[in-house]
């Protein structure tokens, strides 16, 4: 495994004693880093050893590499051993690639650094460029003799292969002190952009940091480099507000099972005891399109009466405004991370940024880590890259045959020429006396765009292939070789031929005639077998027989032959383009199957076993059936298989599940992992213990005990929040486009959750959304009917339904209960709202059990929400103020003439204080035992 991963192989160490010393070091090495991640690929550039340093990372040398030179330097405070070498390459005009061996569609941080250390005593601080293949990735611009500059990105590896290229100097003598790459096994970088976008980072950053230091492997398993804020602070990251304070913990955080920040980067965070934290940085890269993540965890120990909510605000940037982050509510408790991110966030290169508490958050703004990358749109390079990448490994062993990455850019191989197109083609390829053997590779006839071919001087034997598909082939250079056979008549064929040397060959048979009379420079002396007249006796006998058949007959016959060879020559050409397609698109559905995206995989033995072989059904609809389950470890849970037709296909089913397994929030359903396997797509969430809504309501066990009031408008306000959480908290904005009273779940507590949500794409045939509509009669928006679209107003519809199922106990459809001519409840409720008659709907189990002021509010908003067209319906922010509102009226500490606000923070007060012990324990408080921490993800 270890050696497999380093890129150069130890090939020449194959014998005797040096290779069981090999061995023994190899073992050494295995038994030493056992804690190094299998994906890691570490290079010394320059080095001349293997070896594993302090931190417990296995360096390889790159001495294999064939071009460039090393040099030894040496840096003040610096005394790693992989800043002791470094390799540097010719000012020319070439490039030069390192080339990493990855496993497909897999995602990778790539790392390069610079330390220039002057290595070449001249003091002259270099500056070139350097690519991911032919994608430009940056300017390397030293300023300094002793800085080490570093360049990283997060990318989704497309093929076997990913080369780190240099080139175009433009001052100085490029080169490079490493090469890193690590793999990651999580989604927090998946991108619905990952496959023509690959991530370039610009600011990583560890808030309230103790030290200068950086935090990387191992505390950060995928060896990220965590920037310690003091150090960024000196450097760029200024304007910092007065009332930052650092503030640390050493109790451990639950960071999860995903690529999130280590728990020593979550340890620490600033604070903005004045109200405020606020910082402005400079973001190489940008402007642009980014990815932009912050890490919050409440490490500080607030009282119950206290609350720490905030909300980020960017000059010029309104939109982003929106979300209010508790850190605590979101991350379902203290001490445990809450992620909210940008995958697409527009950001200018001088970036101002303010978390701002709100008025009614007792602390200010916590920020414990951030991190910021800008989008790099990857390019595809040329057209002819795999050709000529399969045509260079014929040749292993050749220097010109290991220069790597893309034959065109950003800039060609020495021995080709290029056409200047976005997606340039080969134009020439020039390989004269390079010592080439064996036949002349295919490949080369495949080069569409060629024009001059150039293979002359080599020792190729075998015969001349067809070049009839090289429609711009001009010149053709292949003389002093050893090549053997006719000459082709395809030749006569090649529409652009100009020039065709073939002097010094062993060709043999008789040229054909149609070549000779061609327009065109043709030698082909020092054939000694190849006679140069076409006019010889087979010919003669042709044409007597001809004057016998008549000559019309012969040209008749001469035609319908030639036009079935060349169709032939064409047919076959076609079929061997499409056999080498198909392995491909066949390699490329194999790795998309064996992917590794998102969340925590169950196996399916494992959902087995918890389900008793999927025993007991507690529910169906919205994508599948659901069954109960128990882990091993006691864990229930609630195993949602979906039917085959919900899902297009793996990458589709995966990418669901990412975006899943982002979303969290102590009002929905926790999404616990999935499984995919024997053809089944399963989905894992929380079991949640008191089941739907819909059964308290209406199911049997209303009849048992109805829900009080109080217990409805809590279980509304829950709901509210989950729901408000997907509109404004999410990005992408989730609409949930099935809300119903069967999709709020109730815990042990009675506290509700939302679920079902974020399976947003609608079951689909082919490229047309297919007529099976997502939403429930009764809940759906009427003007979806019209629009055929969802927006958040069509879950304000379908909540305002909910509303009033709460109010009335009803059904939302029914052919009884809502008296002649009217079956929905909305066309019922309504008309006595609006007659002033609210008694009239109210659930008689209620049994006068309410305030009647408090009933009126949700039923005012209830109205509101299912207004038939979209604008004119609230958003849940305003929904949810109602209901906090009518909680107040319905507990009696509603203060005529105080500010909304003020309500809501003294609802949330009274409601921590004389909490009964069933509260105590909400989601969010009730997490400090470990055993609770443990989520499937981590075991
Ligand atoms: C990289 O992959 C190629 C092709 O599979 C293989 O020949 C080579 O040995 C690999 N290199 C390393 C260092 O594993
Ligand atoms: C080479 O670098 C110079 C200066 O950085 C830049 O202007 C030029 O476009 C680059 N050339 C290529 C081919 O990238
Ligand atoms: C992903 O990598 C981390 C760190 O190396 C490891 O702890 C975790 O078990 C891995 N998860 C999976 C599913 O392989
Ligand atoms: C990001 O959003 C912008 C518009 O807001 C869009 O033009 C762009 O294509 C998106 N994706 C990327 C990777 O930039
Ligand atoms: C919170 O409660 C503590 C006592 O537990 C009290 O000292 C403090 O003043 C209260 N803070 C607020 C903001 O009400
Ligand atoms: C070709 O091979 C000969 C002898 O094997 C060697 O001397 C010469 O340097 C080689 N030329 C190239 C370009 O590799």
């Amino acid at each position: 495994m270890r050696l497999s991963v380093s890129i150069f192989s130890v090939s020449g160490a194959s014998f005797g004693m040096k290779a069981v010393f090999f061995l023994l070091f190899h073992l050494l090495l295995l038994s030493l880093s056992e804690a190094q991640s299998p994906g890691f690929v570490s290079i010394d550039c320059g080095g001349t050893e293997q070896y594993v340093d302090d931190i417990g990372l296995e360096w390889t040398p790159d001495k294999q590499f064939p071009f460039g030179k090393t040099a030894l330097i040496s840096v003040p405070n610096e005394d790693r051993k992989q800043y002791t070498t470094v390799r540097y390459f010719p000012a020319d005009n070439r490039k030069y690639c390192y080339t990493l061996n990855v496993t497909t569609r897999t995602r990778y941080l790539l790392r390069a650094t610079f330390l220039y250390g002057n290595f070449d005593m001249s003091n002259v601080y270099p500056s070139f460029d350097i690519s991911i293949g032919p994608t430009p990735w940056s300017t390397i611009v030293i300023s300094d003799a002793s800085t080490i500059e570093s360049e990283e990105s997060v990318l989704l590896a497309a093929s076997p292969t990913i080369s780190v290229c240099l080139s175009n100097a433009t001052t100085g003598q490029p080169f490079i002190s490493t090469l890193e790459l690590r793999q990651f096994n999580g989604s927090l970088y998946y991108t619905v952009f990952e496959s023509h976008f690959f991530l370039s980072l610009s600011a990583r950053i560890n808030f309230g940091a103790e030290s200068n230091d950086s935090v990387r492997y191992p505390d950060d398993p995928f060896d990220r480099i965590w920037e310690s804020d003091s150090v960024k602070k000196a450097n760029y990251l200024v304007d910092i507000a007065p009332g930052t304070k650092m503030i640390s913990t050493s109790k451990p955080i639950y960071v999860g099972h995903n690529e999130i920040p280590p728990q020593k980067v979550m340890q620490t965070a600033v604070v903005g005891t004045n109200g405020s934290l606020t910082y402005r940085l400079n973001l190489g890269g940008f402007p642009g399109n980014g990815w932009a993540a912050s890490y919050f965890a409440e490490i500080e120990d607030l009282s119950p009466n206290e609350t720490r909510k905030f909300k980020l605000f960017i000059p010029g940037m309104p939109e982003i405004s929106k979300a209010t982050v508790d850190v605590q509510e979101n991350a379902q408790g203290s001490y445990r991370l809450y992620e909210p991110f940008y995958t697409n966030i527009t950001l200018p290169f001088v970036f101002s940024f303010e978390f701002k508490k709100t008025n009614d958050s007792s602390k200010g703004p916590i920020l414990n880590a951030l991190e910021i990358y800008n989008y790099v749109e990857i390019k595809d390079g040329s057209q002819d890259a795999s050709l000529l990448a399969s045509f260079a490994s014929h040749y292993p062993l050749a220097d010109w045959a290991q220069e790597g990455g893309d034959p065109c850019q950003p800039a060609s191989w020495s021995w080709v020429q290029c056409s200047q197109d976005s997606e340039p083609r080969i134009l020439m390829i020039n390989l004269s006396g390079k010592n080439l053997t064996g036949n002349i590779p295919l490949e080369l006839t495949k080069l569409t765009n060629l024009v001059d071919l150039r293979l002359d001087g080599n020792e190729l034997t075998g015969t001349i292939p067809d070049f009839s598909g090289c429609l711009n082939l001009e010149h053709i250079h292949l003389e002093n070789n050893q090549l053997t056979g006719a000459v082709p008549s395809s030749l006569v064929d090649a529409p652009s031929l100009k020039e065709l040397y073939l002097q010094n060959n062993m060709l043999s048979g008789s040229i054909p005639v149609g070549l000779l009379n061609k327009n065109i420079i043709f030698e082909y002396s020092g054939n000694v077998n190849l006679h140069g007249a076409s006019s010889d006796k087979s010919h003669l006998i042709i044409i007597i027989v001809c004057s016998v058949f008549g000559v019309l007959l012969f040209i008749a016959g001469f035609c319908a032959f030639r036009f079935c060879a060349a169709r032939n020559k064409r047919k076959n050409f076609h079929k061997d383009n499409h056999t080498n397609a198909r392995p491909t698109q066949k390699l490329r559905s194999f790795f998309s199957e064996i992917a590794t995206e998102s969340a925590y995989k169950f196996q399916l033995a494992e959902i087995e076993d918890a389900t008793g072989k999927f025993k007991q059904k507690i529910g169906s609809g919205g994508f599948g059936i659901v069954y109960y389950g128990k882990l091993k470890d006691g864990k229930e849970i609630a195993v949602k298989v979906l039917t085959n037709e919900s899902f297009q296909g793996y990458r589709e089913f995966s990418n669901e599940v990412s975006l899943l397994s982002r979303i969290h929030h102590r009002n929905l359903v926790t999404f616990l992992g999935y499984s995919q396997q024997d053809g089944k797509n399963i989905l894992v969430y929380e079991f949640m213990h008191n089941g739907t809504l819909k059964d308290h309501l209406h199911g049997p066990a209303s009849r048992k005990r109805s829900l009080n009031w109080i217990k409805r408008l809590e279980i509304a306000e829950d709901a509210a929040k989950g729901i408000e959480y997907l509109h404004t908290g999410c990005s992408p904005t989730i609409i949930h486009r099935d809300l119903k009273s069967s999709n709020i779940l109730l815990d042990e507590h009675m506290r509700a959750k939302v679920s079902d949500f974020g399976l947003s794409k609608p079951v689909s045939d082919g490229s047309h959304v297919s007529s099976i509509v997502r939403g429930t009669v009764g809940y759906l928006d009427p003007e979806y009917y019209i629009s055929q679209q969802f927006t958040e107003k069509s879950d304000i519809y379908s909540f305002g339904v909910i509303l009033l199922e709460l109010i009335s106990g009803q059904e939302p459809i029914s052919n009884e209960n809502f008296g002649a001519n009217c079956r929905n409840i909305v066309q019922w409720a309504k008309t006595y709202i609006d007659s002033g008659n609210i008694k009239a709907i109210i659930d008689p189990s209620l049994d006068n059990d309410y305030n009647e002021q408090s009933v009126w509010k949700i039923a005012e908003k209830a109205t509101m929400c299912v207004k038939p067209q979209g604008i004119q319906r609230p958003p849940m922010s305003e929904v949810l103020k109602d209901i906090q509102e009518a909680i107040a009226i319905e507990q009696g500490t509603e203060q005529l003439g105080e500010l909304a606000i003020d309500i809501f923070s003294k609802h949330s007060i009274g409601s921590s204080v004389n909490v009964d012990p069933i509260d105590l324990s909400l989601p969010g408080r009730n997490n400090s035992s470990p055993e609770m921490f443990m989520q499937p993800g981590l075991r």
